[in-house]
């Protein structure tokens, strides 16, 4: 397997942004920045065999310093939301920007889709090939408790996987919930909307959420409603019943912490398949309903409403409110880990 780099441009403040690309024996290749930890690219074939980039994005680094639709980005401290941008940890309430209405989201004003991050280590074996690159959150960022540091590594495989993997650890107790934003569309139209994707979700339940998507505390079988991708089922074929379309959580079923089988995605006018697995306990769907035509992306294409989905592997929302929720502390002296797998194949 191969990688390069090469810069990508600078940040308002001077810092240098890199690009790197990650290349598999197969010819599978994904693009990575370190500015926001974003996944810029990924081409990988359909049934003939044909690349294409699967991915919406952009570019250029300037367009991702402007972006607010987090494209392609890591998304941090904590992803998704929290309720009236507050928590309260041993007694101690921490506020946090509220970026969403009255509520906090994906970590806030300036979260770690905004910020530079240092390549850790770029490398490849005849195998994989990985970029790692860390960040360091420090006490009080947009908050938030603690000096975090934190990495994310992505890696490419020769059997056609993307695995995505985090690591952190804290100096005081706190609350973390890392995902990847990326929004995909199997076709590559750039154009159109994804409705016509067959979706296949290994998930019984969904936490139900007020009119401001935060969960009421409990959750709700998907069995009978548009939200039941237990059998798989097109995007699109009851997404009429949900007025916007899909910006739900769902509860996987399976073990909280080990890698775990997550959603199956069919594209049929291609033959592409992308396969999740994770050790997350959750996936957020989301399909895109904000995206308006505003964005114009990568060979200028005009992103419009529901042009791409995104399966964002999670905790839940507002878990640091929920106590019945699995938990989302993060103590001093102890490792967190995440992976999750995309494995790709077409037929
Ligand atoms: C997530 C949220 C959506 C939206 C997008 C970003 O998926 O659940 O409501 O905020 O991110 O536009």
């Amino acid at each position: 397997m191969n990688f390069s780099t090469e810069p990508f441009g600078q940040t308002a403040q001077g810092e240098d942004v890199f690009l790197y690309t990650l290349t598999s024996a197969k010819g599978l290749r994904a693009r990575i920045t370190n500015f926001g930890a974003i996944l810029v690219s990924l081409e990988v074939p359909d049934r003939h065999g044909k690349l294409d980039d699967i991915t919406l994005g952009f570019d250029h680094l300037e367009q991702y310093l402007e972006q607010k639709a987090y494209l392609g980005a890591t998304v941090g401290r904590y992803a998704n939301r929290i309720g009236n941008a507050r928590f309260v940890l041993d007694g101690v309430e921490h506020k946090l920007a509220a970026n969403d209405g009255p509520n906090h989201l994906h970590g806030g004003i300036k979260g770690f889709d905004k910020v530079v991050w240092k390549p850790v280590e770029t490398t490849a074996t005849e195998d994989q090939a990985w970029a790692k690159l860390g960040y360091l959150s420090p006490d009080g960022a947009e908050g938030y408790p603690g000096n975090l540091r934190c990495t994310v590594t992505y890696m490419l495989t020769n059997d056609d996987e993307l695995r995505i993997s985090y690591e952190a650890e804290t100096d005081k107790k706190t609350v973390f919930n890392l995902t990847n934003h990326t929004y995909w569309d199997l076709a590559r139209r750039g154009g159109g909307n994804v409705f016509g994707h067959e979706l296949m979700l290994n998930a019984t339940r969904f936490t139900i959420v007020d009119k401001t998507l935060i969960p009421v505390g409990v959750t709700a079988s998907v069995v009978d409603t548009p939200l039941d991708f237990l059998a798989p089922k097109a995007l699109g074929s009851r997404v009429r019943q949900l007025g916007n379309g899909y910006d739900h959580n769902f509860v996987l079923n399976g073990p909280l912490n080990a890698l775990k089988f997550c959603a199956r995605v069919y594209e049929p006018t291609t033959g592409r398949i992308m396969e999740i697995t994770t050790t997350e306990p959750a996936v957020q769907l989301y399909t895109g309903n904000f995206l308006d035509g505003s964005i114009i992306g990568k060979a200028g294409k005009r992103y419009g409403r529901h042009a791409a989905f995104c399966l964002e592997t999670q905790h839940y929302p507002d878990s640091p409110n929920k106590p019945s929720f699995p938990s989302t502390v993060l103590e001093p002296g102890q490792k967190f880990t995440s992976l999750t797998v995309h494995k790709f194949s077409a037929k």
